[in-house]
């Protein structure tokens, strides 16, 4: 989907859309509560726990298997898969890509072997929806079902993980914010999208020049590749004043990290909200939550930015 053009692009997009409809999304609330409060339970009392490995990592693999129907004991598989297929981003070693290859076949027969089990009598999941669609014409290929699966599986969850990451380290590195936030839970969805501007989990995107052109004084030839920076656009001054300033409460943000156009976001809504419940619980939870490595190491992966690992001491209430 994010590779195509219309009129393809609008077709598939059209059948994928059904299953990210607004009110369904908000209807996922008590579930996502429920999820989280279980990766909490999980955390041991004393004198810390690893953010991304308790919440971040789990909290969107869950949810976004529940929304295909994919079995809880495949977790940890599709965490390590979709971990190998985006370490090919942005390098050129052939040992990564090589890795990547395999993950990505990995995951096409992974899928081949669910669909087929699921045919005959699809649930009413994302995978039962599409496979009806298939079923139903040629508004779908095979293809295009194996790889919009992988594009959910691995869209769905990669991205919202860095989000509750990168969102944390920027709360937390500023004395004071996370409690004006806990005395002020309505602008948790606000600092979301401050959380998004800031440090967006995609880094850029991309696009090829369908023809020769100028933009801005810069000249492009026919099928040039076009990296779009989604971070600068974000820290633009002319989009928000003193962007290099991290404010939960600023007002009138302007962030282009779902993308911007035809391809924009298509899981935005679930991962606002994923974001807005572990904001919620996090910062009610654990009312001394501190960072334990004031300057925690980044991920190298120069598209989609993150951390491996983030450590917080705390005291739970
Ligand atoms: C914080 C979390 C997320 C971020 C920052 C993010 C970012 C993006 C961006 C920048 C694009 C557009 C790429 C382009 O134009 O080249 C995109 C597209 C897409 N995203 Fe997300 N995403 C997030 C979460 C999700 C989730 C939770 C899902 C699904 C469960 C999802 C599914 C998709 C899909 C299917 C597309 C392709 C849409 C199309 O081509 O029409 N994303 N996302």
């Amino acid at each position: 989907m994010l590779s195509l053009d219309p009129p393809d692009h609008t077709r598939l997009r059209k059948l994928v859309s059904r299953g990210f409809l607004y009110k369904f999304i908000q209807s996922l609330e008590p579930r996502i509560q429920v999820i989280v409060d279980g990766c909490f339970d999980k955390v041991g009392r004393e004198p810390g726990f690893d953010v991304i490995d308790c919440l971040a990592k789990p909290l969107p693999v869950i949810v976004i298997a529940e929304m295909m129907g994919l079995p809880d004991s495949d977790h940890k598989q599709f965490e390590t898969w979709s971990e190998v297929i985006i370490d090919r981003t942005g390098t050129s070693d052939p040992a990564i890509h090589k890795a990547a290859d395999q993950a990505s076949r990995s995951l096409i027969q992974y899928f081949q072997r669910i669909i087929e089990s699921k045919r005959g009598n699809p649930d009413d999941d994302l995978i039962g929806q599409l496979i009806l669609a298939e079923e139903g014409g040629d508004k779908l290929s095979s293809y295009e079902l194996y790889s919009t699966c992988m594009l959910l599986l691995i869209a769905g969850h990669e991205t919202t993980t860095r989000l509750i990451g990168n969102g944390l380290v920027s709360l937390l590195q500023r004395p004071g914010l996370a409690e004006k936030l806990r005395a002020n839970p309505g602008a948790i969805p606000n600092a979301i999208e401050e959380m998004l501007r800031f440090e967006p989990p995609v880094q850029s995107t991309e696009r090829f020049a369908k023809q020769d052109m100028e933009f801005h004084g810069h000249q492009f030839r026919r099928g040039d590749r076009i990296i779009l920076s989604i971070a600068a656009a974000n820290r633009d001054p002319e989009a928000n004043e003193v962007p290099e300033e991290f404010d939960p409460f600023r007002e009138n943000i302007r962030q282009v990290s779902f993308g911007y156009g035809i391809h924009l976001c298509l899981g935005a809504s679930l991962a606002r909200l994923e974001a807005k419940i572990a904001f919620e619980s996090l910062i009610q939870r654990f009312p001394e939550m501190s960072l334990a490595d004031k300057e925690p190491a980044w991920g190298t992966n120069p598209f989609f930015r993150g951390l491996d690992r983030l450590p917080v001491n705390l005291r739970d209430r």
